[in-house]
């Protein structure tokens, strides 16, 4: 059910996607994904996969950084072709699957990472043990999503600013369901204390949490034992 309605919602907002990013975030998610990428310690050899690619902004910048080889996964075409059209070249390889079912062997990538999708999946535990699977033993898992702010008077004007997000998206995009769909995933979204714990309990340690613009978004670092 949340599968097709996720799907569908991605469908409907994928040729205003990259716009609205800009619109509703500042610009700003551009600068919190080239923090993910300076995390990033990669070398010719190195295998990552840019999990949930949307668009392929992940994917995009570790081609113009980084020589090395890069898989981009989404569960949805409208998407992936986005990714296709902006990045323009061989890399990186190209895959139509869902998180919850990687198609890879066990213990074979170095990096994966997850840029405001983990909130989307279907059933977030098992798609950990799945990028918890695919990892080599101390790889790592970055994720970057939305998530608490510290401050509780911040927290209250982000929430605010949330309610705001729908009747952007009627404005800019002329949908207004996709945004109301959006807002509720990050209000459902586990905080940085509840992601730590459902990493742990899919086989992540050292878990290193950077909080972004006070707790807003975070950046889950976290390696396979
Ligand atoms: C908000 S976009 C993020 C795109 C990109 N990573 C970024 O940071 O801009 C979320 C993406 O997750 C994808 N997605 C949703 N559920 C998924 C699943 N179960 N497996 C793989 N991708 C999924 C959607 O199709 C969509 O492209």
């Amino acid at each position: 059910m949340k599968k097709e309605f996720v799907d569908q919602v991605f469908s409907s907002v994928s040729s205003k996607y990259d716009f609205m990013n800009d619109v509703m975030s500042f610009g700003l998610h551009r600068v919190w994904k080239n923090e993910v990428i300076s995390l990033l310690k990669i070398y010719k050899d190195s295998l990552v996969l840019d999990l949930a690619s949307g668009s392929g902004d992940i994917s995009k910048k570790i081609k113009e950084k980084y020589d090395c080889k890069c898989i981009a996964l989404d569960a949805n075409i409208k998407m992936l072709e986005l990714a296709k059209k902006k990045i323009d070249s061989a890399s990186p390889f190209y895959i139509y699957g869902t998180a919850e079912n990687l198609p890879f062997k066990k213990s074979i990538f170095d990096y994966v990472i997850v840029s405001f999708g983990l909130r989307n999946f279907n059933d977030i535990p098992e798609s950990l043990k799945q990028i918890n699977r695919v990892l080599k033993k101390e790889g790592t898992f970055i994720c970057l999503e939305f998530s608490e702010a510290n401050n509780p008077i911040f927290r209250e004007v982000i929430k605010a600013y949330y309610k705001v997000i729908p009747n952007l998206g009627l404005l800019f995009a002329n949908n207004k369901i996709a945004y109301e769909y959006l807002v509720e995933s990050i209000i459902n979204f586990p905080n940085q204390i509840e992601l730590t714990k459902k990493l742990t309990e899919a086989g992540f340690k050292t878990i290193k949490v950077i909080d972004i613009i006070d707790g807003v978004a975070a950046i889950h670092i976290s390696k396979k034992q």
